[in-house]
């Protein structure tokens, strides 16, 4: 019996011909990768875990360029499977067969920032860590902030409705991006570029491209609000001896640093093993089971310097945490973020990676880590918690030396069912792509889940943009 992850058989969509070629060689002259060995790393998602087998590559530079492309392959009944940084998490971003692979990476131009209102607008292959680097030069920063800044690019973040490690302060990109330029299946644009903070006209059609992981149109440029640069940052690394004082903290923490407060992320004992072992990252303090990374944002260093310090008394003399490191300066900041950005690496060296990303009522999220361990007993190689707490976002990892179909067949449906049970939600931040389809009805009732069919058919007759991701296979 196929794993409901496994993908359904090849659709009928038509292969790719000589005569295919030859137009994708005239409209991107240089920019029609057909060299396997150039393809291999597009093939292959980041966590290496599964693989296509397509034949080509575009790389288109213009919204024009995506236009013509998408226009053609829909009339051919070619598949297209749009791809960022390639840094997605649950097998969304390759082909699943041959599909086309339509790269945004050659998409990298930031078209405006207006530095009064604050507001962005770039090409969707831009990579965040160089929107970031521009926007602080100007005093700016980016809404989003997360481990894969280096290579995911912002139209990828927001096909995912990417979290991260600020929503806690600036919020969702539902809020945060104000205009997206999309490119339909069919090859016409759908100009929804707005720059305006408020605009009420109907209904607000960019929110169904934020979040469709490239089922229903393909992102070609993003406007989006940027806060200001916080002259002022925080960051205290803090050891907790249980989930419950740690919860506490993040109690205490919103009480005492409320409007300063950008970041509470977690990590467990486990986490800290594999950082240690993998990645040779020391611990900033002594052992602990749990770790929390708390971050402040604000305008005035001495009123920041003086509320932290208040709390971390506070914390310290109610003996909620255990032990603890503070940093002002950028190195020790960037050393500290590093034990919780660099947990997603460490996981890969540790072995084949099974990869849960759960919303639940924020008491109970480590609840599932322990029932995990218990239900496998010793049959993984390591079994880890880490995540955002102040958005209720766990992020529950196991591990097996190889792959390994029966210990997934001990996870799955397991934890799908446990967190229905909470009401939760089987993905917080990082979308269902490949992986995850067919347990979308754990969160979501089937009229809703028949609606999206709805909309899919509609925007995308012939199912030609990323087939086989997002949607649940019967609905087709
Ligand atoms: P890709 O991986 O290339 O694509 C992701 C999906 O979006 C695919 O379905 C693809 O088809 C679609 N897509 C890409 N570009 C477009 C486009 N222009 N138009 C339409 N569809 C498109 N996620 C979080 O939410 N929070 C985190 O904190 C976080 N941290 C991460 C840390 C690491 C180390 C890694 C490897 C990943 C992390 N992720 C996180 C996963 C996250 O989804 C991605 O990092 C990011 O948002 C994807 O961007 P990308 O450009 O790499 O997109
Ligand atoms: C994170 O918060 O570190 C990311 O979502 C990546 C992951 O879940 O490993
Ligand atoms: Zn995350």
């Amino acid at each position: 019996k196929p794993s409901p992850a496994a993908a359904p058989d090849r659709l009928p969509f038509s292969t790719v011909t000589q005569e295919d070629l030859a137009f994708f060689s005239k409209i991107l002259p240089g920019r029609t990768v057909t060299d396997p060995d150039l393809l291999e790393s597009s093939n292959v998602d980041w966590l290496k875990s599964v693989r296509g087998s397509s034949e080509v590559l575009l790389r288109p530079q213009t919204r024009e360029e995506v236009s013509q492309i998408l226009r053609y392959c829909n009339g051919r009944n070619l598949a297209v499977n749009p791809q960022g940084g390639n840094t997605g998490l649950v097998g969304g971003s390759v082909p699943v067969y041959d599909e086309i692979i339509l790269s945004t990476a050659l998409m990298n131009k930031i078209l405006s920032f207006d530095s009064i209102s604050g507001i962005l607008t770039c090409q969707a292959g831009c990579v965040l860590e160089n929107l970031s680097l521009y926007l602080e030069e100007r005093d700016y920063i980016m809404p989003l902030d997360l481990g894969a800044k280096g290579s995911c690019q912002i139209g990828g973040n927001v096909a995912t409705n990417a979290g991260g490690l600020r929503l806690l302060r600036y919020g969702s990109l539902r809020g945060t991006v104000l205009g997206l330029e999309v490119v339909l299946a069919d090859g016409q644009v759908l100009d929804c570029l707005a720059m305006l903070r408020k605009d009420n006209t109907g209904y607000d059609l960019k929110q169904l491209f934020i979040g469709s992981e490239g089922t229903l149109g393909v992102i070609t440029a993003v406007s989006i609000l940027c806060p200001r640069k916080p002259k002022s940052v925080n960051v205290v690394f803090l050891g907790c001896e249980n989930f419950e004082q740690l919860l506490k903290t993040f109690k205490l923490c919103r009480g005492m640093l409320g409007e300063i407060l950008s970041a509470f992320e977690f990590l467990d004992s486990e986490c800290m093993r594999l950082l240690n072992t993998h990645l040779k990252l020391p611990n900033p303090i002594s052992d602990c089971p749990f770790y929390v990374v708390i971050e402040t944002s604000g305008s005035n260093p001495t009123h920041d310097g003086e509320k932290l310090h208040e709390f971390l008394e506070e914390a310290m003399t109610s003996s909620l945490v255990t032990d603890g490191t503070v940093a002002t300066e950028d190195t020790k900041i960037k050393a500290l973020w590093s034990m919780r950005e660099r947990i997603t690496e460490a996981l890969i060296h540790d072995g084949f990676v099974y990869k849960y990303d759960i919303s639940i009522p924020v008491e109970r999220i480590y609840q599932l880590v322990t029932d995990m361990r218990e239900h496998l007993g010793g049959r993984a190689k390591s079994v880890v918690g880490y995540g955002h707490v102040g958005d209720g976002n766990l992020h529950l990892n196991i591990t097996s030396p190889v792959k390994d179909p029966a210990l997934l067949a001990a996870i799955e449906p397991f934890v799908y069912e446990w967190t229905a049970s909470c009401k939760g939600s089987i993905s917080a931040e990082h979308g269902l792509g490949l992986k995850k389809r067919n347990y979308i009805y754990y969160s979501k009732p089937s009229q809703v889940v028949a609606m999206m069919g709805d909309i899919k058919a509609m925007m995308d007759p012939k199912g030609i943009l990323n087939p086989y991701k997002t949607l649940p296979d019967n609905l087709k």
